[in-house]
């Protein structure tokens, strides 16, 4: 069983990989593997809606998009974890999830998500319901906590003070590692919900 993690900050150690190896020291002890990507510093731009990904099953950028997608399409679950930039996820984050998600054509439903923010003061509710849009559109169920996904620090380091932070990212961890075993067994038994034979799309134009 194993997780995907992609942390969206450009800061090595910063608060958001404090929050992320809360969470990858809970997941081991759940048995769970677990990959942490971090791609803040990463050259990755947005979507051109060029739509060759729907032809060529990947993303006309060949880069770290491209390098993801064989990790989430292999992964149980997906934790995507942000900086909060404007009250929002990082730029960076959202031009990754954007190509990840609209190039992918593989099945998602039924792996995992789960979405932490990372501020040092406002914005990580905005943040959290943002990422976890990702996730809903894709059929995968979201796992939740104590309190919103959120941990708080301003330089890198301070996210370690954040003591209901931490727990929060821990329980996370808990929670989302039974989901995903529950997932499994519920697979074993029951099969995959059905699916239906095409999937409609409409606009409001016909
Ligand atoms: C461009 C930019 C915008 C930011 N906007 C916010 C914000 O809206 N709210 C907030 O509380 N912190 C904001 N911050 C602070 C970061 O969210 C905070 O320092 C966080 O800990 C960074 O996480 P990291 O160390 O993982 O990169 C901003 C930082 C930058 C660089």
């Amino acid at each position: 069983m194993k997780v995907l993690m992609i942390n969206g900050s450009p800061r090595k150690g910063g608060n958001t990989s404090i929050a992320l190896q809360e969470m990858e020291k809970t997941f081991r002890e759940e048995g769970i593997e677990v990959e942490t990507v971090q791609i803040g510093n990463e050259d990755v731009r947005g979507c051109i809606a060029c739509n060759t990904c729907a032809t060529k099953g990947q993303c006309v950028f060949d880069d770290v998009v491209n390098e993801l997608a064989s990790k989430f399409e292999a992964a149980d679950g997906l934790v995507v974890a942000s900086p909060v930039y404007f009250a929002s996820a990082n730029a960076t984050l959202v031009a990754c999830l954007d190509r990840l998600f609209y190039s992918t054509g593989f099945d998602k439903s039924m792996k995992v998500g789960a979405s932490v923010a990372v501020a040092r003061r406002g914005g990580c509710s905005a943040t959290y319901d943002e990422l976890n849009k990702y996730f809903t559109i894709s059929g995968m169920p979201v796992a939740s906590s104590q309190y919103w996904n959120s941990v708080h620090g301003r330089k890198p380091g301070d996210a370690s003070q954040d003591i209901e932070g931490l727990q929060t990212m821990r329980v996370l961890a808990r929670n989302m590692a039974f989901l995903m075993k529950s997932i499994a067994l519920g697979k074993e038994k029951y099969g995959m919900p059905k699916q239906e034979s095409e999937h409609i799309y409409t606009n409001f134009i016909g």
